[in-house]
């Protein structure tokens, strides 16, 4: 008999307990697995003993529904960067004692690039010292920016409530007569699959978003402003998507970085507006969409739920087949019908790495996508959860705060 511990990490999306509650459901139908930790912030909990006991919390079907349409992490989450064991292995012995005083036979961690350098890093430190722990990355991040995988869980979420949101402030921009920019600043960080998928719209017969700006693209003022202006001879309303990441002057953001070097991105849409504000000098607003994209599980992608809990299943099955290092990964089979299926590929290829949208999906003016990259993003927005409701809000499932400190 084994135990096994899971762990979420970096930032939040609708989906990622949706992968616990794969990887929960999944461990429950092994008989040679025993109790489910849940690591508390990531593998911040590994190192420091904190784990909680899954099988107390989660008890019945009621709560693994809930658990599926609650956003963010359950257990908390990090940001934190493991160092290089070859030179500081300290951190690594913290996380070794805990796996032995634990029994704990495989570790399940749910996250992005920068989480897979830790599963990648723990695997190769575990197999030099001849610890059999399998450690399984399950990917997640609503930026979509991993290496192969087609796309990763919480993204279609967040790609549907973008769409919704824009198509949402279409209607509320058009009731004046007077002209107006719209301008609506996505994450993403350095990739612009996000923003992107705002153009879905496009699918539905709408124009809007007029304008559309990744990071992939190279960014100028003067023919954004230009843009704009001729976008305004064509519509009343001028809606503008835009990714938190392309290149603007210093100082607009804020210039804060995580463990990861990565900055803190925000304060795009602000600029924008102030810049029509004064060179064009017409009505402009502009919108960050900000956590709302990450946590807004009322609008759930069905089909991104569902994968998610799929994907941490399979996770499950990987390490029991004796498989570690490995991130779980889907491939597409076709658009349509979609298909998708899960493979696994080896962790370093994702660790640190970054996917960029395909350079093919953007036009050739560098402001909007191509039609033809829709039907990528289509599939992974269909269904909706339907959520189980409390005085008209989705219920959400929650750890007490006092066992998570
Ligand atoms: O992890 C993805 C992401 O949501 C990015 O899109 C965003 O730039 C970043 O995290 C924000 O980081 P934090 O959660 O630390 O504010």
């Amino acid at each position: 008999m084994m135990n096994i511990a899971v762990a979420q990490s970096g930032g939040p999306t609708c989906a990622i307990n949706a992968s616990l509650v794969g990887v929960f459901r999944e461990s429950l139908k092994e008989p040679s697995i025993d109790a489910i930790f849940g690591s508390v912030n990531g593998i911040e909990g590994i190192i420091g003993n904190h784990l909680v006991d899954l099988k107390s919390m989660i008890l019945t079907n009621d709560d693994i529904e809930l658990l599926k349409q609650t956003p963010s992490t359950v257990l908390g989450s990090c940001r934190y960067k493991l160092p290089d064991w070859r030179e500081d292995e300290e951190v690594y012995k913290k996380i070794v004692k805990t796996l032995k005083q634990r029994n704990i036979g495989a570790f399940f961690y749910i996250g992005g690039n920068d989480s897979m350098d830790t599963v990648n890093k723990l695997s190769e430190y575990f197999s030099t010292i001849d610890l059999y722990v399998k450690v399984i990355g399950i990917p997640k991040t609503i930026d979509n920016d991993l290496c192969v995988t087609d796309h990763t869980p919480g993204f279609g979420s967040a790609a549907k409530y973008v769409a919704c949101t824009m198509h949402e402030i279409t209607r509320d921009s058009t009731v004046y007569s007077m002209p107006s920019v719209t301008v609506v600043e996505v994450m993403g960080r350095h990739a612009g699959w996000l923003t992107a998928s705002s153009a879905v719209l496009h699918a539905m017969g709408e124009t809007a978003p007029h304008l559309v700006y990744v990071p992939e693209s190279e960014f100028s003022l003067e023919n954004f402003l230009s843009d704009v202006r001729q976008e305004m001879s064509k519509h009343k309303a001028v809606i503008v998507a835009v990714s938190e990441g392309i290149e603007v002057p210093e100082g607009v953001q804020s210039g804060v970085v995580d463990n990861f070097g990565h900055k803190y991105l925000s304060g795009i849409g602000k600029y924008l507006e102030d810049i029509v504000r004064k060179e064009i000098g017409c009505k402009v607003r502009s919108i960050e969409l900000n956590v709302m994209q990450r946590c807004s599980s009322h609008l759930a992608s069905k089909t991104d739920i569902d994968e998610a809990e799929s994907i941490g299943a399979a996770g499950v099955r990987c390490a029991l087949s004796g498989e570690t290092g490995k991130v779980m990964a889907f491939r597409r089979i076709s658009d349509m019908p979609y298909t998708v299926v899960i493979e696994t590929a080896d962790a370093y290829e994702i660790a640190n790495n970054e996917k960029h949208l395909p350079k093919e999906y953007i036009n050739s003016a560098g402001n909007n996508i191509r039609d033809f990259a829709l039907s990528y993003f289509l599939p992974l927005i269909q269904g909706e959860l339907n959520p189980i409701m409390s005085q008209g809000i989705p219920k959400h499932f929650a750890i007490h705060e006092s066992v998570l400190k």
